[in-house]
């Protein structure tokens, strides 16, 4: 028997309006539909986009990945995901995996796909890519992100905080992923650079909830309620040595 196909969908960040004709298309056909929880009660953002979009008699196939830094953890989620999908395409059926934003950038289906790769090296793969956050928040705030030869840094907010002082010292725009409660330390961060001015913030972009923030200045003491959904996009705007700006 011919196995079925394996689809990666980014669904775009938000607004259901932001999803790609392509993806519409796929979730039209695909009964299977695997949809990645973070914890059991947090609600799919992925499926609250795509739900609109999927057949009558979709099966959702819940799959649960816990925030956790335990790798092995971690791994045994993604290979069970792996062997779900995988006995699904065993079966002639094709099964699509809903993701937020775009498919291949932080998002749980790298790994998910890592996994059944290495189940079966042959296995056939769709992925379709979605609207980022960042070009969504660029577009809320008409915010440019990478002018002439911009530097552009996209950078996770991790425990590792030089990974965002480098990037601000490299100059350019950076895209600072993954706020949430780290904001306030970013907010010092970027008034001791004088950088305040050039920033701007977005929470739930395309959300019940979205936020929309120009002067930045206005999200102190705010950082319990930033959410892990949102985004930040600095213009650092120090061009590499040897780099003109280079403006049409
Ligand atoms: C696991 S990453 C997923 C990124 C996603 N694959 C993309 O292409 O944008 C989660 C981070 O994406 C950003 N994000 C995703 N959806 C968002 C939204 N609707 N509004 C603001 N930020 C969002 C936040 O920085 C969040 O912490």
């Amino acid at each position: 028997m011919t196995r079925g196909t394996f689809f990666g969908i980014g669904v775009g960040p938000g607004d259901p309006e932001w999803i790609t004709v392509k993806a519409v298309r796929v979730l039209s056909t695909c009964r299977h539909v695997c949809v990645p929880k973070s914890g059991e009660t947090t609600d799919s953002v992925a499926l609250q986009i795509a739900q609109g979009y999927l057949r009558p008699d979709a099966v959702l196939h819940e799959q649960s990945f816990p925030m956790t830094a335990d790798p092995d953890l971690l791994r045994e989620n993604w290979r069970q995901a792996a062997r779900e999908v995988y006995e699904i395409l065993c079966r002639g059926e094709d099964c699509c995996f809903l993701t937020l934003g775009d498919a291949l950038l932080y998002s749980t289906y790298i790994y998910l796909l890592r996994e059944l790769q290495a189940i079966d090296p042959a296995v056939q793969v769709v992925t379709v890519p979605g609207i980022t956050a960042f070009s969504a928040a660029a577009a809320l705030t008409n915010c440019p992100v990478g002018e002439g030869k911009q530097l552009v840094t996209i950078v996770p907010a991790s425990d590792d905080f030089s990974q965002f002082t480098q990037a601000l010292d490299r100059g350019g725009a950076v895209v600072l992923m993954k706020v949430g409660r780290r904001l306030e330390k970013v907010l010092d961060e970027l008034e001791a650079r004088g950088l305040l001015d050039q920033a701007v913030f977005v929470a739930r972009a395309g959300l019940p909830g979205q936020r929309i923030e120009t002067d930045v200045r206005q999200l102190r003491g705010l950082a319990e309620q930033a959410g892990y959904l949102s985004i930040l996009i600095i213009q650092a705007n120090r061009p590499l040595p040897g780099i003109k700006e280079d403006r049409p």
